[in-house]
């Protein structure tokens, strides 16, 4: 992404902030994985949709109206060695030449410059609860600035958690972050495709997974967005199941839920398809009404309309679908009102989809349900789960778990399914497979 758009975000964020106030908000921190081994470093979300700046033991400070420059980096200073074992790190110099800050300090230094930013300043946002660290640092900073009162400097008196400003920017995506988000999401259905065309009863969970991630990386997508489910028979029915070391069956389907990452901005896409490449009578059934669930929900996706809506179609699809194929029984409204669908459809129909693969955003405004606008992406993932050891249900459904998941953008007109890349009809899947 160019810096110019970061940028724009940073204009953008200073004029929310407004002169007098100040923003803070740090960088991630690198994980030990075990003693000197630390896992991959991922920015955090926040801090890189605002300064690009893709290295651990950074603060960004933004201070709307400051004379000698309203954006200070403080970050690691350059150093040969480090350089030498772990590689490029920008130093004061490139965090002002690369990443475009009007001043940049060591790391090193923040408590002794910090508190001098922070004076006489109204209000400081920053993402409140969010880090300990930071929590703490602020703390000791302000108590700093008001331990020297009589010599007539104030320390700002409201603390504003950054997310009110900063995620309300995040949930509308720019062209260029459209950009990234369809690559991820074109990538990740093809990882899809692939998946089904080497899929074979005999083979594990995790071959298939390989599969997946191979294509990711050879395609630049350099990371999961999150730990991929590649899940057969009745594993599907656990939501989240990421062992994937079962063998698959004919006979069996196999649900993946897996995406990748395009320079931080996340595709995640979900598809159930038959491990021996045809549906079973019952699979076809219980396929179909997911599908048909998420046919009503995209068309309650365009601009205007309440984000519930889609939900409350797939509810109602799924219900109806359930009863007529005996799985309910009872009267559509009073089930749906109960909520029994729960049983078999336990989660919403989806979430903002971005940087994160659970978005940041609210749902709902004033306590209402959001309207949905241009430039927001979301998932559109209903499912259906019949655990191996349901009760009350005839065994030809049990341990079947079914869910499709898209990435949709909401358009001016409507919408665009960006993942549509990944087959999803029936009479689709069995012919991908069957080319083979
Ligand atoms: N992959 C997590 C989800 O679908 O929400
Ligand atoms: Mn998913
Ligand atoms: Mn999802």
């Amino acid at each position: 992404m160019k810096q110019s758009e970061f940028k724009k975000r940073r204009k953008h964020l200073m004029q929310r902030i407004g002169k007098g106030n100040i923003a803070l908000i740090g960088s991630a921190a690198m994980q030990t994985r075990n003693n000197d081994v630390h896992y991959p470093f991922r920015q955090d979300s926040d801090f890189y949709y605002l300064t690009g700046f893709n290295e651990p033991e950074a603060l960004a400070v933004f201070i709307p109206g400051r004379e000698q420059g309203e954006y200070i980096l403080f970050c690691r200073e350059y150093d040969e060695k480090k350089a030498l074992w772990e590689g490029a790190h920008a130093g004061l110099e490139g965090a002002t030449k690369h990443y475009e800050a009007d001043d940049a300090f060591p790391i090193a230094d923040l408590n002794d410059i910090l508190p001098g930013l922070l004076e006489n300043k109204t209000k400081v946002f920053y993402p409140m609860g969010n880090d300990p660290e930071l929590d703490h640092s602020l703390q000791d900073w302000l108590r700093k600035i008001r331990s020297q009162s009589r010599k007539g400097v104030v320390a700002p008196g409201e603390l504003v958690t950054l997310d009110l400003v900063l995620h309300e920017m995040r949930l509308i995506k720019s062209a260029a972050e459209l950009e990234l988000m369809r690559r991820a999401a074109e990538v990740s259905a093809n990882a899809h495709v692939k998946a089904m065309q080497v899929c074979q009863p005999g083979l594990y969970e995790y071959q298939v997974e390989a599969e997946i991630v191979h294509h990711f990386m050879q395609n630049g997508l350099r990371a999961v967005a999150y730990p991929s489910i590649v899940a057969t028979g009745k594993n599907a029915c656990t939501l989240h199941y990421t062992e994937n070391n079962t063998k698959l069956k004919s006979g069996d389907l196999l649900l993946i839920d897996a995406g990748g990452e395009c320079d931080h901005y996340a595709a995640d896409i979900t598809r159930t398809f038959p491990v021996s490449g045809r549906f079973s009578g019952p699979q076809k059934l219980l396929y179909q009404l997911v599908l048909d669930a998420q046919i009503a929900a995209l068309e309650q996706i365009k601009p205007g309309l309440p984000w519930n809506l889609a939900h409350e179609a797939s509810v109602h699809t799924i219900t109806k679908g359930l009863l007529e194929l005996g799985l309910l029984k009872g009267r559509l409204k009073k089930l749906i009102k109960d909520e029994k669908y729960k049983q078999f459809y336990m989660h919403r129909i989806g979430h903002w989809l971005g940087m994160d693969v659970h978005d940041v955003g609210d749902y709902k405004v004033n306590q209402e349900w959001r309207l949905l606008e241009a430039g927001m992406v979301l998932t559109v993932e209903p499912g259906i789960y019949v655990p191996a050891d349901c009760k009350g249900v005839d065994e030809q459904w049990r341990g079947i778990g079914i869910r499709i998941e898209d990435d949709v953008l909401v358009t001016a007109d409507g919408h665009e399914v960006l993942s549509s890349g990944a087959p999803k009809t029936i009479q689709e899947i069995e012919a991908l497979m069957q080319a083979g």
